[in-house]
Order: C-alpha cells, then structure tokens, then sequence
C-alpha cells in the first residue's frame, strides 16, 4: 500500500458537503484549504480585497460552525481550516498532499476545475471527486498519467460528519496502492465504513438509494397519500432515518438528486427501471422556482416564521397535486398505528405485508420493487451483497441491510433472486442469476403483488 503522510488537504468548492468534508477533515488533524469561487456580486470598492473575495467560502465557514447537527465535533478545529479562492489561491495546491473536489454536480465545471488542478498540483498527490454520480473515468479524461494514476472517487454522505459511508471509486487508470490507501486511510483515520465501488453511475449507495427515493415519489402520486404520510411511513417505522422520503430529498438538495437522477437516466441504459428514474412535475416546479430544499429555505417543506402553541416555527407542506404549500396532511392509516405498536423492526416489516390499506400498499410495493431491482444490479455494481448492505446501511442509516430485509418479506420469499442466494462469505461473489419474479414483476407493472 501507498506510504503516505497527508498533513494538509485542498477542499475545492464550500458549499453543503464541501464545508462538511472540510469540518470533518480537520477534525481529524489535517491542515485544511477550504477555496470557492469569487463572489458574482463584487461592488468597485471590494474588488481587491481578500475578505470580500473570499466571501463565498468564509461564509460557508461560518454557517457551518452555527449549523445543525454541527459538522464540527468541536468548533476550536476550525482554526484549521484557510479560506480563500480559486482566483487569487489556487496556485497553493501544490503544497497540498490531497486534493479533493467539491464542486457543483456538472461533468463540464468538475473537468474545467480539474484542467486548473493538473495545472498547480505537484506530482504525487493524490486528488479525489467527491461527486454523487458522475462516472469518475469521465472527470479524468485529458489529463495526465501522474494525475490518472492518483485519482479516484471519494464519496462522502451527507451529513458528513454523522453518515458513516466513504465509497471508494478507482477507475482502470488508478493506482491499485492509491485505491488500497484509502479504502484504510478512510476507515482508520477518518473513522468511515470504507466501501469499494465499480466505477458505474451513482455507484453503489446512491444507485440504489436513489431508486429507493424515485420509486417512493412515483408511489406516493399513484397512491394518492400526501408526503407527511409517506414520511412517517418510510422513516423509522421501517428501520429508516426520521427524515423518511421528501425531508431527505431537502437535506440533500433538489438540485443535487435531479442531477443525479438525470445522470443514471443517460448513463444506465441498460437498467430496467430507468423509467422509474423520470422527473415528476412537483419536483420540476420546485428546481424552476430554486425551491431547492433546506439550503433555501423551502423545498417540499417550507419553514414560516409564525410559531406554533409550543414556540416551535410552524412548517407546511407541498401538496403535490396542487403545487401550493399549506398544512401538514397526515392521513389516518391502520398501518401507521400497527408499526408504532412493535417493537422489533423484523416483526414490524412482517406487519406491513399483512397490511392492505394505502400505506401498506405503498409500502409493500415499495419494497419489492427495491429487491428486484438490487438483484437485477449484482454483478453489475457490485460482485458481493455485503458491500451492497454496508453503502446502504452507512450511507443512508437503514437500520436493516437488503438481504435481511428480503428474508423479512413473505411475499419476497419464494423468490429465486439472487439476493436471497447471499453467501455467507463476505468476500464470495454472489451468484448473478436475475430476479425474473412477481417482486420484478411488482416492480415493472406497478401491481401490489399478493
Ligand atoms: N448534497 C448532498 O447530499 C451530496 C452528498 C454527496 C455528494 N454530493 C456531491 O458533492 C458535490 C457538491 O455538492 P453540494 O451539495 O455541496 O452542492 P452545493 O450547491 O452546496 O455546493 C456547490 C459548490 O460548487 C461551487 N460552484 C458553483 N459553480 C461553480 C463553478 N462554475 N466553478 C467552481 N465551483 C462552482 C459553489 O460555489 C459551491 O461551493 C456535488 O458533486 C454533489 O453531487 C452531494
């Protein structure tokens, strides 16, 4: 394995994830470079001071430290991190041990920051992509053999500090001792589930838990339940975070998931679900009016500044059909009442394919779909279930991993796919046989299947 020492990292772009990886970084010792772009809104009077133009980063710096669940383990490592611009500090990467990009999800800005990268860095270092999906041999086409061979994708969650996933993505032109060093590097020293991933769209977690999220807004429509129902079902009533469906798709931005959902569209033509990954028009609306979720304030929730009986700011909700914001709705299901009554989440799993009002529906069909389309990924983005289970059990806190919740599912037993075939070693491949039954048939026909 590679033998080295990284003392100091360039973060490159600050905004949600780049400030998260920063804070995280520097809690972990590393001397930290934090750039951004210059501010579009410079007046005369700033154009040449360093504090107005490092503005966009500083600014980050700062929302971090107030921001909640605090990225910082401690707020004193902040004084860790340098903030500046790709203007006036980009030439200091080359003092810089590992580079990492964090800039916004486009193929064509991530190879123009690249293209500058090669320019300052010194031979050796190692320079990663933070990107959600786009394929990493992609952002290294036209650059160097020193730079291909140390550069690969490092792909961190959200929130950094808390999600404990770091998907690791070499391409061919990889350095095998670079990929080895941080498949270590990141669990040893940064405290991460290191997962290594092929190089294939959304690679492993968001591939899978973007599915999980697309297929859920195509239900919640078709169904007819409002996102506050579809929240509470798809949170931890079945071993998911508390966020459940729509609130994660604020926390990660708009944005960021129709660039991603889009990006799996083109570049996965031969998946079988890629309808399923279509733009509904509630979340056209949302990107046309920048309602992009927390980081502007409003996306399918929207914060007001009136109180509730308890003082706490009172929040509506985006009606999907109407496109206008008003009240929570939450409907009455039995199923909602039947999980909060069981503890267990195997048992409540069981409950929810006894059930057969709407949330149930919804529900059941939403996990039969996921199964069938898991198993219809292996070998294609993964050779073992287990690194399939890891990314999503770190990456998006599902308390249960895929292959325990397919044997969870009696309507999902009889089934042939691959993933319930999960070798007991976590190194074994699993075996690729396609799922060719009713949960691939829920899946594509959109029946509830009995
Ligand atoms: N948001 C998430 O949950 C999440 C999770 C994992 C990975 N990511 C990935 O991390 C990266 C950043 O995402 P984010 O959520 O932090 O986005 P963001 O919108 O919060 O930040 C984007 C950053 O890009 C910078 N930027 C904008 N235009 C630029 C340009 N022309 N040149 C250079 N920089 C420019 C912005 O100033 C900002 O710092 C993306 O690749 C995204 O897919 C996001």
């Amino acid at each position: 394995m590679l033998n080295k020492h990284i003392r100091k990292v360039a973060v490159l772009g600050s905004g949600l994830m780049g400030t998260g990886i920063a804070a995280q970084l520097a809690g972990c010792g590393l001397e930290v470079l934090l750039l951004d772009i210059l501010p579009n809104d410079l007046a005369e009077n700033e154009a040449q001071k360093p504090a107005a133009r490092n503005r966009i980063a500083a600014t980050s710096l700062q929302t971090a430290l107030k921001a909640k669940p605090a990225p910082f383990y401690d707020t004193k490592f902040a004084a860790r991190i340098t903030v500046g611009n790709f203007e006036d500090d980009f030439s200091k990467i080359k003092d810089y041990d590992w580079i990492v990009e964090v800039v916004v999800e486009r193929l064509d800005i991530k190879k123009q920051v690249f293209e500058k990268v090669e320019k300052y860095r010194s031979k050796g270092s190692l320079v990663t992509s933070n990107t959600s999906g786009i394929p990493i041999h992609m952002m290294a086409e036209g650059r160097s053999e020193d730079f291909k061979k140390h550069f690969c994708g490092t792909h961190f969650f959200n929130p950094v500090r808390y999600m404990r996933l770091l998907e690791v993505i070499p391409t061919p032109d990889t350095d095998p001792e670079v990929t080895a060093f941080f498949m270590h590097y990141g669990d040893v020293i940064l405290g991460k589930q290191t997962v290594l991933c092929k190089d294939t769209p959304a690679f492993i977690a968001n591939r899978v838990g973007v599915y999980a999220m697309a297929k859920i807004y195509q239900l919640t429509q078709e169904i007819g339940l409002s996102i506050d129902t579809v929240d509470a079902l798809t949170g931890p009533a079945v071993g998911r975070p508390k966020t459940g469906t729509f609130r994660l798709g604020d926390l990660v931005g708009m944005d960021t998931a129709v660039h991603v959902i889009n990006g799996m569209r083109e570049n996965c033509p031969n998946d079988e679900q890629i309808g399923t990954f279509g733009i509904p028009k509630y979340l056209q609306f949302l990107i046309d009016n920048k309602f992009l979720g927390n980081k502007t304030g409003q996306g399918f929730y929207k914060k007001t500044a009136e109180k509730d009986a308890k003082g706490r700011p009172v929040i509506l909700s985006l009606n999907l059909d109407t496109l206008e914001y008003g009240a929570p709705q939450k409907e009455k299901l039995p199923i909602i009442d039947t999980l909060k009554q069981i503890e267990e989440l195997p048992r409540r799993i069981k409950a929810v394919f006894k059930g057969d009002d709407k949330g149930a529906q919804l529900l059941q069909r939403a996990h039969l779909g996921l199964f069938a389309y898991v198993s219809n990924r292996v070998p294609e983005i993964s050779d073992t279930a287990y690194a399939i289970d890891d990314a999503i059990r770190a990456g998006f806190a599902w308390e249960a991993g895929l292959p325990s919740l397919t044997r969870l599912c009696p309507a999902a037993n009889p089934l042939s796919c691959s993933i319930h075939s999960v070798p007991t070693n976590r190194s074994t491949p699993m075996p690729n046989a396609p799922c060719t039954t009713s949960a691939t048939a829920c899946c594509a026909s959109n029946s509830t299947p009995k």
